[in-house]
């Protein structure tokens, strides 16, 4: 059983493709794998996956990068989906200081908001923070987040920030990179991280793994996550696998 708790596949690079993705990672394994979504059309993508597919489920959320973009309509496009049965998490939302396609201001109202949300509906968050880990950080702090708590999406942080977001009650989520051959943090990341507070994630169709780094990345290419995080923590992958599904199940808080 393999839980994968951030994937895209609601974006056109999956418009062709995403029934044989889902058959086949079902066929790997992966009995939970959570779309997320990050503006209207991936919203409403990511519900419409869920309510097709019994292993999916979705998120709802506006991404940073998209935060110029974001209206009244959007949050409550946002609010209209979060208790759908199927809704797990809000998000992707957070900071981005990388692509600068929106401004700082900009991007934390719509971070506001969006946690504000969450603390009303009792969802955790999904984050995503890209050279933003402090600012993210201390405003995840000031917002009172840690009252609902969620998901570091595909950590790219310093090791010693690991334990200031366990702290604030978030999850450790390990993607790609962690495979990288001189990706010396997220190796150091993935050894020190608590098993319990460990998930791991694609981000496909982006960051894939070694050895199809460079290609379009699948949601059953988490296997190769796991399996580097298995032989960097030394611990047995059915194991592993195990340890990562129950600590999603137990965020969600959904059945096996
Ligand atoms: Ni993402």
């Amino acid at each position: 059983m393999i839980f994968n708790t951030h994937t895209h596949l609601n974006v056109k690079q999956f418009n062709e493709t995403y029934d044989q993705v889902i058959k086949d990672s079902i066929l790997k394994g992966l009995t939970k794998i959570l779309v997320v979504g990050f503006n209207k059309e991936t919203i409403e993508k990511a519900i419409m996956l869920a309510e097709k597919y019994e292993e999916v489920y979705a998120t709802v959320g506006w991404h940073p990068v998209d935060a110029i973009y974001a209206t009244e309509e959007s949050f409550k496009l946002i609010e209209k989906y979060i208790e759908h049965p199927k809704v797990l998490a809000v998000g992707e939302c957070g900071l981005d200081y990388h692509w600068d396609t929106s401004p700082k201001e900009v991007q934390m109202k719509v971070f506001k908001r969006q946690i504000e949300l969450a603390i009303k509906y009792k969802k955790p968050l999904i984050v995503h923070s890209r050279d933003s880990m402090k600012d993210t950080y201390e405003f995840l702090l000031e917002e009172g987040a840690s009252e609902v708590g969620g998901i570091m999406h595909c950590y790219t942080g310093s090791v010693e920030m690991v334990k200031d977001f366990i702290g604030l009650n978030f999850l450790i989520s390990l993607a790609g990179p962690v495979t990288f051959k001189n990706a010396k943090t997220p190796k150091e990341v993935a050894r020190i991280v608590p098993l319990d507070k460990l998930l791991v994630e694609t981000d496909c169709p982006y960051l894939a793994p070694e050895p199809i780094r460079g290609k379009q990345n699948k949601a059953y290419y988490v296997t190769y996550i796991l399996e580097e995080i298995a032989k960097i923590k030394e611990i047995d992958l059915n194991e592993l696998k195990r340890i990562t599904y129950n600590n999603a199940i137990k965020l969600f808080g959904i059945g096996e």
